[in-house]
């Protein structure tokens, strides 16, 4: 199976430095050489680094770092572009979770038939706009700018384009969600977003969720399937080393197996590993945190054709 990895360093998303080191430490628990081991045809493009000085202003609507955010974005963009036009899988390692933007937009614009169908594995909806945000940071907003339905809702930097819608909201599912904020559940709801929620899981059980999130999905021929999984989705206890930690996530094990079902329907093209901070908590926090990233990255390629 052909990859390719590429490291998203960025931290401009949110306030917590550290999530810049990400990339670094995913990449040194050796899931690239395990990847190797396993057989893959594995291409390591390295890290796309933000640029210096590039202006740090907030947005018309209180989007903090709102040029640094999309600047970087669009570079990232073209990086993930380029892994898909060789007919690799993307894993972009972040970063703060505003990396989306780029990673996404990159893996739409460089597949054939510019389908996309995203699933959103987190404990947030990080569909704020600058408007609907309660705290301003760009890593709860990554969705606004990506679905063609809030293309009218969001603000773009002075004379640029970038970046245009890569999914209408038909074609995305959450799934782990457990801190969502009230305007974003009014976006939810007032687009009907199929979302499964905790509470939901704890309904109807997790597989069950996963199977109607891809059925309702269809990953087809036509379609690439791309999977954003914020680290945070799972429980503090099996990944404290995140930037906004929720109690009463995932087990690991449940995480794997939502990756899994996702690899499974052979259509997964793109894969965010973000949210990773080795600098928050103890030294054996950010390994357990590390551990349980390489093993859902694993768990994204391990076993797929094509
Ligand atoms: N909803 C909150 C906000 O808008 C938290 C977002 C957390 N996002 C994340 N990618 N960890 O700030
Ligand atoms: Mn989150
Ligand atoms: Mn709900
Ligand atoms: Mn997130």
């Amino acid at each position: 199976f052909r990859i390719g990895v590429l490291g998203a360093p960025f931290n401009q998303g949110q306030t917590k430095l550290g999530v810049k080191d990400g990339p670094q430490t995913i990449r040194n628990t050796g899931f690239i050489k395990k990847l190797e081991e396993l057989g893959h045809d594995v291409v390591d493009a390295g890290d796309v680094q933000p640029d210096d000085g590039v202006d740090g202003e907030t947005g018309p609507s209180g989007e903090k770092n709102h040029r640094r955010v999309l600047t970087y974005n669009q570079k990232l963009s073209e990086a993930v572009r380029k892994i898909r036009e060789d007919h690799r899988m993307c894993i972009t390692l972040g970063g703060d979770h505003s990396i989306a933007i780029g990673s996404v937009s990159g893996h739409c614009i460089g597949t054939p038939h510019k389908q996309l169908i995203v699933l959103w594995v987190d404990a947030h909806a990080d569909i704020n706009t600058g408007r609907t945000s309660p705290t301003g940071n760009m890593h709860g907003m990554p969705i606004s700018f990506l679905v063609q339905e809030l293309k009218h809702k969001i603000n773009r930097l002075p004379g640029s384009e970038w970046p245009q819608p890569s999914f209408e909201v038909k074609h995305l599912a959450y799934i782990g969600l457990r801190d969502v904020d009230t305007l974003e559940q009014k976006y939810l709801d007032d687009m009907g977003i199929l979302h499964f929620g905790m509470r939901d899981l704890d309904k109807i059980g997790l597989s069950e969720a996963v199977a109607r999130c891809l059925d309702h999905l269809q990953p087809t021929e036509s379609r690439s399937l791309h999977v954003s999984f914020d680290i945070d989705v799972l429980d503090p206890f099996e990944a404290p080393s995140t930037g906004t930690p929720v109690r009463g996530g995932l087990s690991l094990r449940e995480g794997l197996s939502i990756v899994e079902e996702a690899r499974n329907t052979g259509r997964l093209r793109g894969f965010d590993l973000v949210e990773v901070n080795p600098t928050l908590g103890t030294v054996k926090d950010a390994a357990l945190t590390a551990e349980a990233a390489k093993a859902i990255i694993l768990s994204a390629t391990a076993g797929v054709r094509g």
